[in-house]
């Protein structure tokens, strides 16, 4: 849909000053889990398919219109995932907006995806793990919430309108060149599983062709404050990841541990003391948590792991037994190695 008529007339009068509009924003699947997205002839970059309400207009209904006319596809409405006030934007022509976004999940009900108006030059589906890599960093967070949508609307919790510009807050910045360590969002799940399956280990036992049981796992992960899944990212690339889990414990004199898990630099980034910083900051972190502990476990064939760990202050003072139980496809068996 063009700039709608009630906008312009508001225009006529308020030149180019802010402006606050009722937004929508649709994160639509397929049966294939695939989400449907627009490139934007404004700024020639992937979004999420998004809207303005006409005055009076019902947000679903409205989602449902656009999603129409920008995509030919026709849609159900499932739940609304998020709603946020949004960074204020200037357009090239200088017009001042702010949107407050309300962020519907909706669901495919036919309709073939195409191009159906001038807003968008290509429409298409998505699979999770292979989303463009020009997707507007806007649709990439509101794509993250809407992927762990627990059946709780969001609004602020998740830091959307804290840190509105840069993605989830940086944890640390790293050297060299600036990689940050960061708290992992949902779209980060495929780049997250495609680092631990690469590796020999990890090759046996991952599948990051299928996203469903691991991006489950993410929602479990990030709905528990005693969980940290952390990423490290080199401007937009995910180079490395970790996960803390701090426990609670008697022994010790009621003494809380952090267990440090599924610890991995990308091969290309090896080398760099990525890793080190890193971890480093995972024992901080520990401190800071209360923890009187860090542990981790890895794998006996790891020698260089074993070195890189030694280095960092840690001691191999236990012997780790796992044993593996047969419960489908969760494999509880498969952590840090
Ligand atoms: C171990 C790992 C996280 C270290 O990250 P990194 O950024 O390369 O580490 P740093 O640059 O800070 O430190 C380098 C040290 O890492 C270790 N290392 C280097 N390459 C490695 C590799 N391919 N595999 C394992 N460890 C390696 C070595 O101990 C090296 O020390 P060295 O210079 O004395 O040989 C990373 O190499 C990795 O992901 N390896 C594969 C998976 C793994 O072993 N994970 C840890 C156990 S779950």
């Amino acid at each position: 849909m063009p700039t709608p008529d009630f906008v312009l007339a508001l225009r006529d009068r308020l030149g180019h000053d802010l402006l606050w509009l009722p937004g929508v924003t649709a994160v639509v699947r397929d049966d294939e889990g695939r989400v449907l997205l627009g490139r934007r002839s404004d700024n020639g970059r992937w979004g999420l398919v998004s809207g303005i309400l006409e005055p009076g207009e019902q947000p679903a209904a409205g989602m449902l219109r656009e999603i129409e006319e920008e995509t030919g596809v026709i849609a159900r409405i499932e739940a609304m995932a998020g709603v946020w006030a949004q960074p204020e934007v200037t357009y090239p022509n200088g017009d001042r907006a702010q949107y407050l976004d309300l962020c519907f999940l909706a669901r495919h009900v036919s309709g073939r995806a195409r191009v159906n108006d001038d807003e968008s030059t290509e429409v298409g589906w998505f699979a999770l793990d292979a989303l463009p890599d020009d997707l507007a960093e806007n649709s990439r967070r509101k794509l993250a919430s809407a992927l762990t949508f627990d059946g709780r609307t969001r609004w602020l919790d998740d830091g959307y309108a804290a840190v509105p510009h840069t993605g989830p807050a940086a944890l640390a910045v790293l050297e060299p060149g600036g990689v940050v360590l960061r708290r992992a969002v949902a779209a980060d799940v495929g780049p997250i599983v495609r680092l631990i399956a690469d590796d020999q280990l990890g090759a046996t036992r991952e599948d990051p062709g299928d996203l469903a049981a691991y991006l489950r796992a993410f929602a479990a992960i990030d709905a528990d404050p005693a969980q940290l899944l952390a990423v490290l990212d080199d401007d937009g690339t995910v180079v490395g990841t970790m996960q803390l889990t701090v426990i609670p414990g008697l022994s010790r004199s009621g003494a809380t541990r952090c267990q440090v898990e599924a610890v991995r630099v990308a091969a290309s980034h090896r080398g760099q003391r990525l890793g080190e910083q890193m971890v480093r900051w995972a024992v901080d972190e520990s401190v800071r948590r209360g923890c009187a502990l860090v542990q981790l476990t890895t794998d006996k064939s790891r020698a260089d792991a074993h070195r890189f760990y030694e280095r960092l202050g840690f001691t191999a003072s236990h012997e780790g037994f796992k044993m593996a139980l047969d419960v489908g496809t969760h494999r509880p068996d498969e952590e840090h190695r």
